[in-house]
């Protein structure tokens, strides 16, 4: 059985940044309380023309770039998120398009904040079962589109990016090692979008009553998660073979610092052993994880043999855990430059999006002609 491998990692925020001062100009809170209460001193905010699937592209070109893997070369591609471009198509193919993976399925997965875990597990189950070798599981969030700026329990949380990896089969013992994953359906009104669905499609109505917005019990999640971080740490560990002893790195969901702190307490671990930005970019859902290792990477904290948890919980509510053994890009053959293959995307995009216009006509042609013929002969006939 092969083992999956984490091969390339990127990771991609929008440029403009909102601070805590920012913040209390809209409502009434403090850069004070908000980074006591959080640990967060700011997030970025994606600009209007940024979308999940913009910031998406950025984080998977830099990942290939990282793996030395050519876009053509992918089998699979799973988007989390939870802000997606649409309902449908999965913001996955909207990506598959733009860096012109041209073999790869494609498609969502929705589990909120935990979805990177659970996306990656997926990714590394199919490569495992030999079904696939190369697979790019994405995190990207424009969270703040679905943010009322006039609630103070939610608006000074989230913020917009993208990260993604890139997993592949190898003989060689190690990467993802193993992975938990868990959910409770009963609390699905903690933390929630109600707007969009088909419970409640977009009306006047539902657009005065706010239900487009996030809308959160704070303080149950902040339960939930607390309960659930260092339990599901040890799980994945266990599974693993491995204790806290074994390991070098935490990363974890990065909501708030307060409930990181709480699940080193749980895990009797050093604050020094997590990974933590929440600071710096604020809760970025499904992209917190890869974006929080792909800065301990650059920053020389993980290295090649580490093992490593990622730990999250979200709304679902869902939790998971993933133990992995940190083995780094594979030996390259030769260089690839994923970004080349864009302007190659885009080219064939407009192709087949011009074949399928002139097929559109040839189509129509035809089905008039054999209407009409049709026609033709039940008068005569
Ligand atoms: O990916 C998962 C996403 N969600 C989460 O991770 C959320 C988890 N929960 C939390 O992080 C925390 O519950 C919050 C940061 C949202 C809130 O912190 P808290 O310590 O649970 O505060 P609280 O809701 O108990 O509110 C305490 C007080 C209240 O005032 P009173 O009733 O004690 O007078 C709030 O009205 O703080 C007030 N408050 C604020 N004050 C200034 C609530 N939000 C704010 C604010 N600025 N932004």
């Amino acid at each position: 059985m092969p083992f999956a491998h984490i091969t390339g990692w990127g990771m991609h925020v929008p440029e403009p940044v909102l601070t805590n001062d920012d913040i209390a100009k809209l409502v009434e809170t403090n850069d004070e309380w908000i980074r006591g209460r959080t640990g967060i001193r700011e997030r970025h905010i994606a600009r209007e023309n940024e979308f999940p699937s913009t910031l998406g592209v950025e984080a998977a070109l830099k990942a290939l770039q990282v793996a030395n893997l050519a876009p053509t070369e992918l089998d699979l591609i799973i988007c989390t998120s939870s802000s997606p471009e649409y309902i449908f198509p999965a913001t996955a193919c909207l990506i598959q398009d733009q860096i012109g993976a041209t073999k790869a399925g494609a498609f969502d997965l929705l589990a909120a904040c935990s979805g990177f875990i659970y996306a990656t597990n997926m990714a590394a189950q199919a490569i495992r079962s030999g079904s696939i070798k190369n697979a790019l599981v994405i995190g990207s969030e424009t969270l703040s589109r679905f943010i009322n700026w006039k609630d103070r329990n939610t608006c000074i949380l989230f913020g917009d990016g993208a990260g993604a990896f890139v997993l592949q089969a190898s003989d060689k013992p190690g990467g993802v090692l193993s992975a938990v994953m868990h959910s409770d359906g009963s609390g699905a009104d903690l933390l929630t979008l109600p707007g969009g669905g088909s419970r409640y499609p977009a009306t006047e109505t539902t657009i005065h009553e706010g239900k487009h917005y996030v809308s959160m019990d704070g303080k149950e999640v902040f339960r939930f998660a607390t309960r659930v971080m260092g339990h599901a740490t040890q799980e994945s560990l266990q599974l693993a073979g491995l204790t806290t002893n074994d390991i070098q790195w935490i990363i974890p969901h990065q909501a708030n610092y307060r409930i990181i702190e709480t699940a080193a307490k749980y895990l009797k671990l050093p604050m020094e052993k997590f990974v933590v930005n929440v600071d710096r970019y604020g809760n970025t859902s499904t992209a917190s994880i890869p974006i929080a290792t792909v800065e301990a990477i650059e920053g020389g904290k993980v290295k090649s043999g580490d093992k490593i948890v990622f730990v999250g919980f979200g709304a679902g509510l869902t939790w998971g855990a993933m133990t992995v053994e940190w083995t780094g890009p594979i030996e390259p053959k030769k260089t690839i430059y994923p970004q080349q293959y864009r302007l190659f995307a885009r080219l064939r995009s407009w192709l087949r999006r011009a074949l399928r216009f002139i097929e559109g006509i040839f189509f129509r042609r035809v089905c008039t002609q054999r209407l009409s013929g049709s026609e033709r002969q039940k008068r005569t006939g």
